[in-house]
C-alpha cells in the first residue's frame, strides 16, 4: 500500500481527528510550533530547544553557507527546527541520514501519548480542549492501546529537499560515511543521534569529527541513555587535545563538544 493510500485509509478510520492530533502538536514538550504541513507522532527533540537556542544561534544563526549533518533523523523534528531557526542564511544545507524513512508510534513506549490518552479517560477539565476530549466516544478508542500512528519523514522533509535546502540519506550512518567523496572537514555542526550502541557511536564520532571544521561543533544526544556514553566517553578521551566539550548545562543529558584544533 502507498503512503497515500495508507493516509488515505487512516484518515477514513479517525477523520479529521488525525489532522488534528499533528496540527494542535500535542506532543509537544516546548512551546515551539512546527509548520503546517509537520507531522509528528513523539517528541524526541523539543525539550532541548531552549539549549539549542543558548549553544547554536550567537554561533551560526542566520549566517550564510553553512552545512549541518544529522545522524538519525527519525521523524525530522530535529532537522526541521535546525531548518526554520538557524539555517536561515543564504546557502545553507542540512544533510540528514537515518536506514529508515517510515516508522510506527504506538501508545507503547510513547509517553506522549499514554499521557494523552490517560488524560481523556480520566476527563480531566480543561488540559485538552473539546475537540480532543470527544476522541473518548469514537469507535477506535476501545483499540486505543494497539492504534498504530505512521509517519514518513520524507513528507516532513518535502518543502526544504524541493528548494535544495535539505537532502536526506536512506541509509545506515557508516553506509552514508562511506559514501562521501569528501577528505576534508564540510561540517559546520553535526548532530550524532543514531544508533546508540557504544560501538557505533563511537564509529559516529570519529567519522563525524574527520569532517567536522575547526571551530565548529558536534552534539551527542542521550549521553545519560543506556550504554551511550560508553562511546561518547572512548571518543572524547582519544581526541582530547583537538576539542573542548562539556555536558550540556540545561538539560545535563547531551554533550557539546567544540573542535579546537585541526587532526593531523
Ligand atoms: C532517537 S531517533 C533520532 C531523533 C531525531 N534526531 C530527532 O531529534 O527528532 C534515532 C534514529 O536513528 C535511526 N538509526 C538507528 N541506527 C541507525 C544507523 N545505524 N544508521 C542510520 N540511522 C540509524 C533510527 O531509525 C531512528 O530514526
Amino acid at each position: 500500500m502507498s503512503e497515500v493510500e495508507y493516509f488515505k485509509k487512516l484518515h477514513e478510520k479517525i477523520g479529521d481527528d488525525f489532522i488534528t492530533l499533528s496540527s494542535l502538536n500535542i506532543m509537544k514538550t516546548s512551546n515551539y510550533e512546527y509548520p503546517g504541513h509537520f507531522v509528528s507522532l513523539w517528541d524526541d527533540f523539543t525539550h532541548n530547544i531552549p539549549s539549542w537556542e543558548n549553544y547554536l544561534f550567537d554561533k551560526f544563526k542566520g549566517k550564510d553557507d553553512l552545512v549541518f549533518l544529522e545522524l538519525g533523523t527519525a521523524q525530522a523534528r530535529a532537522s526541521v527546527w535546525l531548518l526554520e531557526e538557524v539555517l536561515t542564511g543564504n546557502g545553507c544545507k542540512l544533510l540528514t541520514v537515518d536506514h529508515k524513512t517510515e516508522q510506527y508510534a504506538s501508545i507503547k513506549g510513547n509517553s506522549f501519548l499514554a499521557e494523552l490518552y490517560n488524560t481523556i479517560d480520566k476527563q480531566t477539565p480543561n488540559v485538552y480542549p473539546d475537540k480532543i476530549m470527544e476522541f473518548k466516544n469514537r469507535d477506535w478508542w476501545k483499540d486505543r492501546n494497539d492504534f498504530k500512528f505512521p509517519y514518513n519523514v520524507l513528507r516532513n522533509l518535502k518543502p526544504y529537499q524541493d528548494s535544495e535546502r535539505c537532502d536526506f540519506f536512506k541509509g545506515t550512518t557508516s553506509t552514508f560515511f562511506k559514501s562521501l567523496n569528501v577528505k576534508e572537514e564540510v561540517f559546520d555542526f553535526i548532530y550524532i543521534d543514531a544508533s546508540h550502541n557504544p560501538e557505533d557511536v563511537i564509529l559516529d564520532a570519529v567519522n563525524s569529527f574527520r569532517l567536522l571544521k575547526t571551530g565548529g561543533m558536534m552534539i551527542f544526544d542521550d549521553y545519560g541513555w543506556g550504554n551511550c556514553k560508553v562511546g561518547i566517553d572512548c571518543f572524547l578521551e582519544t581526541h582530547r587535545n583537538y576539542l573542548e566539550h562539556h555536558l550540556d548545562k540545561f538539560t545535563n543529558y547531551q554533550m557539546i563538544v567544540e573542535k579546537t584544533k585541526d587532526l593531523v
